[in-house]
């Protein structure tokens, strides 16, 4: 084998280690950081070495395969669905016909139902093959390039696993993940999504896989099916699928249990129904199967599911109340959201007063009314939701709702885009919400972070009419502010100290403060260190905005269309009197230095900066960091009480050693742009 398929197999084996760790076993052994760079150094050999590279590497979690149509595949074992129960007489008369056929002694797996979208996957010579959706039982869609991103599911197998099988689970959306995703969107002034099922779904069926990679979805695998396996029952099959890498139920946790009695399994049942809130994602009830294949085997299936399993539903909390009037919300982006107010009512705990109703479709759909009896649902949603409408309980006079066609702030006719299901108000720069909406997202924390000023006090300067848009803000003077309600002269001055001191807010941030649809935190921060100035950026085709790394075509749009708008490029312009930052800084331009590059630092020990700071100024300067000695190390930057072990590695293969203040001069002592850096230091030095 040559040397680099050997090092490529090396960082290969390592990288999938360290990813069954972390998203597997939730026990990591490295930090993100030196995972990455391992990550990195694996991607660049493959670059080096197409001839070497590997659907199934490391480095494809991280998705970019773009899928137009996904193939139908038929499934080798058809995909059957599992017979539902809502009470426990069902699932005790579902005891008595399997013992009617058994009449031995039989043993139960009770398990979580996974409230998420099936899959099924094919392995074989201990490689993911495909991965394909349920379809209609018979055939589904293979959606593998979007599945390999899910780090935990194992794109190479360990142990002894058998040569040509398929494993079955579902894919699900975490609650931490899904929560971070809509508040990204909230941020770029998306709606956001209403529940991590339906969003599961979605992602697992979209043509760009490195959105899906970003997005954190997990897979819990529920079943091992293949020809000749060596197992005789289904536990045993998911415990050996726990040894090749797969993520199962952890039976420490209770997500699995063996029983014996109907006793057992209500137990089971309870036990979820009253924790079920505390899991990190959803269920919607539990599984009852039949542990041994052989016993499976003589209980048979109907035409759609199996006699020897049987799912319990829990009943997701349902109360019903009136719905006093609907509203409509208008979001910064002009984007409108309908909203139920309801007879307070009490539900899952908390007293709900208002509900989503998404959007005009499903007002439509489920012909909800003013005055309605409806029923109101606490799933894995934030807010509640109306699942449906008491139309027996109508009143005989009741009207079909008509939804809004004008702006409810400032009466603009609104507008609704093809195939998207929001309304929205296009009056950007004159719809009160809008406007105090952008001010109140251009002084977040996140953003200007302007001390003493808050979204109270925007509503408060809009209302008077002292301000109208950003720009505004910077010309408010002491003589307008005191005469305002709880505005004293400490107020006030911290008012005008935090808009004096945002002045000096990076340009990336200043950027992401405009507001600007899609543009975020990340994006902004890329179009920054592309661009560098803001005149660049305003002159940027929809061409030249693509070409850029991460850089679609509905960003470039909205970019576009954004500056080329006549008050933008007022704005902008004021703001450059002001004196905000419109340029990269001189700091953030020095992470451009390659002073470094092509060198691998390890850091070993306690040092004055901290660790990630020494880590980051070496990745500043195009230095890799590596998390263990090897010959490749060109430099150990030694710490206080460094491990001997370490030390003597260090010395066997004859790697530098070097202080951290030496390792400061040697980035100090080279301005960006020198790039004489001595990249051959001498052996074994130690500064
Ligand atoms: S077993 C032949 N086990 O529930 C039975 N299914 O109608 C195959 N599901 O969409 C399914 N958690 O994806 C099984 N622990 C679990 C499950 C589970 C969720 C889903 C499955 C399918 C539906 C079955």
């Amino acid at each position: 084998m040559s040397k680099v398929k050997e090092v490529i197999n090396k960082l290969t084996k390592e990288l999938n280690t360290h990813n069954y760790n972390y998203y597997v076993l939730n026990s990591p052994i490295i930090s993100d950081y030196d995972f990455d760079v391992l990550l990195k150094e694996l991607q660049s050999l493959e670059e080096k070495h197409p001839e070497f590279a590997d659907d199934n590497s490391p480095t494809k979690r991280v998705g970019g395969d773009i899928t137009k149509n996904f193939p139908s595949v038929k499934h080798r074992f058809p995909m059957l669905s599992l017979g539902n129960s809502y009470s426990k007489e069902e699932i005790i008369d579902f005891d008595t016909r399997v013992r009617k056929v058994i009449e031995r002694e039989i043993e139960y797996i009770c398990e979580l139902k996974y409230d998420g979208v099936a899959i099924s996957l094919s392995y074989k010579n201990g490689e993911l093959k495909k991965a394909v959706t349920r379809g209609d039982g018979i055939s589904g869609e293979e959606v593998t390039a979007n599945i390999r991103t899910i780090r935990s599911v194992p794109l190479k197998l360990k142990g002894d696993f058998p040569t040509d099988f398929d494993i079955r689970g579902e894919i699900v959306f975490p609650h931490a993940n899904f929560k971070k995703l809509n508040e990204e969107r909230k941020e770029l002034g998306e709606p956001e999504f209403a529940n991590p099922r339906n969003t599961a779904s979605g992602t697992v069926k979209m043509q760009d896989s490195s959105i899906v990679a970003k997005r954190g979805l997990d897979c819990f695998l529920y079943a091992v099916y293949g020809n000749n396996l060596s197992f005789k029952s289904h536990y045993e099959g998911l415990s050996n699928a726990g040894g090749w890498g797969f993520k199962v139920p952890d039976e420490s946790a209770n997500y699995i249990k063996k029983v014996k009695t109907i006793e057992e399994i209500m137990e089971f049942i309870d036990y979820w129904d009253d924790k079920r809130a505390d899991l990190p994602f959803d269920i919607d009830g539990i599984v009852i199967k039949v542990n041994a294949y052989d016993k499976q085997e003589e209980l048979g299936y109907t035409a759609k599911s199996p006699r020897w399993a049987i799912s319990y539903k829990y009943k997701a909390e349902r109360v019903s109340t009136r719905l006093n009037s609907i509203t409509y919300q208008v979001g910064r982006t002009g984007a409108i959201t309908p909203v139920a107010n309801l007879e307070p009512v009490q539900l899952g705990g908390t007293t709900v007063r208002r509900a989503s109703m998404h959007n005009a479709d499903q007002i439509e759909r489920l012909d909800i009314r003013v005055n309605d009896t409806v029923f109101v649902e606490k799933g894995g949603e934030i807010i509640p939701k109306i699942v449906a409408v008491d139309i027996g309980a109508r009143q005989k006079d009741s009207n079909q709702t008509i939804y809004i066609s004008a702006c409810p702030e400032c009466e603009t006719p609104l507008i609704r885009k093809e195939g998207e299901a929001q309304h929205y108000c296009p009056n950007e720069n004159g719809c009160p919400p809008q406007l105090k909406g952008k001010m109140e997202h251009f002084i977040g924390r996140k953003m200007m972070d302007v001390d003493g000023l808050g979204a109270e006090t925007i509503e408060q300067l809009f209302e008077e009419g002292l301000v109208k848009n950003v720009a505004d803000l910077y010309y408010l003077t002491s003589e307008q502010l005191l005469p305002l309600d709880r505005m004293a002269e400490k107020s006030v001055n911290n008012l005008i100290e935090g808009l004096i001191k945002s002045k000096e807010v990076p340009f990336a941030k200043v950027l992401f403060a405009l507001g600007i649809r899609y543009v975020g935190e990340t994006v902004a921060k890329i179009l920054v260190k592309h661009f560098k100035t803001l005149d660049l950026l305003m002159a940027a085709t929809t061409e030249q905005l693509v070409a850029v790394d991460e850089i679609g075509e509905r960003i470039a749009e909205s970019v576009v269309r954004y500056f080329s708008e006549p008050t933008t490029v007022r704005l902008i312009a004021r703001l450059k009197v002001i004196g905000l930052q419109f340029e990269i800084g001189e700091e953030e331009l020095a992470g451009t230095s390659s002073l470094l590059e092509g060198l691998i630092f390890v850091i070993s020990g306690t040092f004055n900066m901290s660790r990630n700071d020494l880590k980051k100024a070496i990745e500043k300067n195009g230095g890799k960091v590596g998390s263990s000695i090897s010959k490749k190390t060109n430099y150990l930057i030694r710490g206080e009480n460094m491990g001997p072990s370490k030390l003597k590695k260090a010395e066997d293969l004859d790697v530098s050693m070097i202080t951290e203040n030496a390792f400061l001069k040697m980035i100090e002592k080279n301005s960006p742009g020198d790039t004489t850096v001595n990249h051959k230091p001498t052996q074994g030095s130690l500064f």
